[in-house]
C-alpha cells in the first residue's frame, strides 16, 4: 500500500461508485463520493444504501470515518488526489454507448482541478482521447487521464474488487499509469499497464467474450435438446480442458444485467463505426434474444395455447445475489406471456418491480406465486427455489410443470417428485433420447 494515502473522490454514487469508493475506504483512502440526486446522497450520510449489493451496508458502517457524501462536484475535484468518474454509460437506441453522463462530468470540473482524472465507467475505445481534447478545451489540459475499468460482477463486487484476477491501467504517460497502479499495491495481482486506447478494448472485449461463451454453451445447450446430450455433461467435460476453463458455461435463460447486453451492443457499434461489421456478436446477441423466448415454446410444448392459463414467474432478477432487474429475462417473458393471453404471478427475494412487469401479479412467497398455477419457471437461479419440487408445491399447482431456465433442480428427483420438467438441454431421462433398442434377434449360424 502507498505511504500516504490519496484522498479519493468518485463521481457517481451508483453500484460501481459505491463499491469503489467503499473498497478504496477500507484499504485506508478518504474518499468523498459525489452523486446529483439529493435523495441519494441524504440516505447514504444517514446510513441507508440505497442498492443491494452483498457487503457493501457493512464495508460502509466500517468505514464511516473515512468516507463522505456530496452533492458538490467542485468539492471533490478540488481536494481529492485522483478522481474517479463512475457515471452510467447505458445504450441509446442505436445500441452506442450514451455518454452524456461522462461529459456532464467534465462540465462540471473546476478550473482549479488539480486531480488525474480517472475513467471507471466502461466507454467506448477512443474516449480517452476524446476527454484529453475536452480537458484542453476547458483549459484543463493540465488534468492527467488514465482509464482503469471495473471488472465486477454483481452480487461478489467486493470479493472482485479486493482480489481481482487483474487490474488494467491504461495512460497516455507512464508516470500517470504506475501512480495509479500504486493504489492496488495492497492487492495481490497483475496490473496490466497499457496504453488507453488497449485499456478500453480489454473491457469490451472482456464482457463480449463472457458473452459469447454464454450463447454458445446455449446454443450447444439447445443442440443437446434435439440430440439427447445433457449439456451440464457437456459442459463439464469440456471445462475440465485447461484451454477451455470451466466458467462461463452454465446454460440457462440467457444473459441479461447492465453490463453484457450493454457492452456486446457497444463493441459491435463501436465496430460498425469504425467501418468493420462484427459478425459474430450479431450472433451473440440474437442468441441471447432467442434463448429468452425459448422458455414460451416449451410451456407451449406441455399446455398448448397460453391464454387463460396462469404462469408463475420464480425469481425475476437477471441473476441470484442482486436486486437488479436491467435486462432480466424474467421481463421478456413476462410481456411475452401477457401478451398471449397468460394471467403471470411473480416472486423474487429481493427485487421489487414497479414498471417492468406491469400486468404480473406480485407474491410475497414462491408456494404463493405457483398456487392455482399451470406451470412454473425458474427465471433466476435463488438457492430459495432448490427444494420447489415439494409435496405442497406440487399440490397448490393447477398443473404440477416446472420449466427450469437455469438447471438448478435435478430433473430425476424433480420427476420422481411427480411434476413435469423442462430444463435446458437436458435429456427428459439419462438415456431417454437414445433408441429404443430391440433385444437383437439371436444370430443363426448355419
Ligand atoms: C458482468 C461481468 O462479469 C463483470 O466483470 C462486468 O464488469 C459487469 O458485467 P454481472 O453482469 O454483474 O457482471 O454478472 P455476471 O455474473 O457476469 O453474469 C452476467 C449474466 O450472464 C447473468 O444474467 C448471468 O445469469 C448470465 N450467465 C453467467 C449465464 O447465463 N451463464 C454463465 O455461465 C454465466
Amino acid at each position: 500500500m502507498t505511504e500516504a494515502k490519496a484522498g479519493i473522490g468518485i463521481l457517481g454514487a451508483g453500484w460501481v461508485g459505491l463499491v469503489t469508493g467503499a473498497c478504496f475506504a477500507d484499504l485506508g483512502h478518504d474518499v468523498v463520493i459525489r452523486d446529483v440526486v439529493p435523495g441519494k446522497i441524504d440516505a447514504l450520510r444517514a446510513g441507508r444504501v440505497p442498492i443491494h449489493e452483498e457487503g457493501l451496508p457493512e464495508l460502509l458502517a466500517r468505514n464511516r470515518d473515512r468516507l463522505s457524501f456530496t452533492l458538490d462536484a467542485r468539492e471533490v475535484a478540488t481536494n481529492a488526489d485522483l478522481l474517479f468518474v463512475c457515471v452510467g454509460t447505458p445504450p441509446t437506441y442505436s445500441g452506442d454507448a450514451d455518454l452524456s453522463a461522462v461529459w456532464t462530468v467534465l462540465d462540471e470540473l473546476p478550473a482549479e482541478t488539480q486531480a488525474t482524472l480517472v475513467m471507471k465507467s466502461t466507454v467506448p475505445v477512443g474516449t480517452g482521447d476524446k476527454v484529453r481534447a475536452a480537458l484542453e478545451a476547458r483549459g484543463l489540459g493540465h488534468v492527467a487521464y488514465v482509464s482503469n475499468p471495473e471488472f465486477l460482477a454483481e452480487g461478489s463486487a467486493i470479493r472482485d474488487f479486493m482480489r481481482p484476477d487483474r487490474v488494467v491501467v491504461g495512460a497516455f504517460a507512464e508516470a500517470d499509469g504506475l501512480a495509479l497502479a500504486a493504489l492496488y499495491d495492497g492487492l495481490e495481482t497483475e496490473v496490466v499497464l497499457t496504453d488507453v486506447h488497449s485499456a478500453e478494448m480489454i473491457k469490451l472485449a472482456s464482457n463480449a467474450f463472457l458473452a459469447t461463451r454464454i450463447s454458445f454453451i446455449n446454443e450447444i445447450a439447445n443442440v443437446c435438446e434435439v440430440t439427447g446430450a445433457d449439456v451440464e455433461e457437456v459442459a463439464r467435460g469440456m471445462g475440465l480442458d485447461r484451454r477451455i476453463g470451466p466458467h462461463f458455461l452454465r446454460a440457462g435463460i440467457g444473459y441479461g444485467g447492465s453490463c453484457f447486453p450493454k457492452d456486446v451492443s457497444a463493441l459491435k457499434q463501436l465496430a460498425g463505426n469504425s467501418g468493420y461489421h462484427f459478425q459474430l456478436l450479431n450472433s451473440v446477441i440474437e442468441v441471447n434474444e432467442l434463448q429468452k423466448r425459448r422458455v414460451v415454446g416449451k410451456l407451449k410444448k406441455h399446455l398448448g395455447h397460453l391464454a387463460g392459463k396462469r404462469i408463475a414467474l420464480l425469481g425475476l432478477a437477471y441473476k441470484a445475489g442482486t436486486d437488479d432487474l436491467r435486462e432480466a429475462a424474467s421481463i421478456v417473458l413476462a410481456a411475452r406471456l401477457l401478451a398471449e393471453g397468460a394471467e403471470v404471478t411473480a416472486w423474487d427475494p429481493v427485487a421489487s418491480p414497479r414498471d417492468e412487469l406491469r400486468g404480473a401479479a406480485l407474491c410475497a412467497t414462491p408456494l404463493e406465486a405457483v398456487t392455482g398455477a399451470d406451470a412454473a419457471v425458474i427465471v433466476t437461479e435463488w438457492d430459495e427455489l432448490r427444494d420447489l419440487a415439494r409435496e405442497d408445491v406440487r399440490s397448490a399447482m393447477r398443473n404440477p410443470l416446472l420449466v427450469d431456465g437455469r438447471n438448478l433442480l435435478d430433473p430425476l428427483a424433480v420427476r420422481a417428485a411427480g411434476f413435469a420438467y423442462e430444463g435446458v438441454g437436458r435429456p427428459t431421462s439419462p438415456f431417454s433420447a437414445l433408441p429404443e433398442t430391440e433385444e437383437p434377434e439371436p444370430r443363426v449360424r448355419g
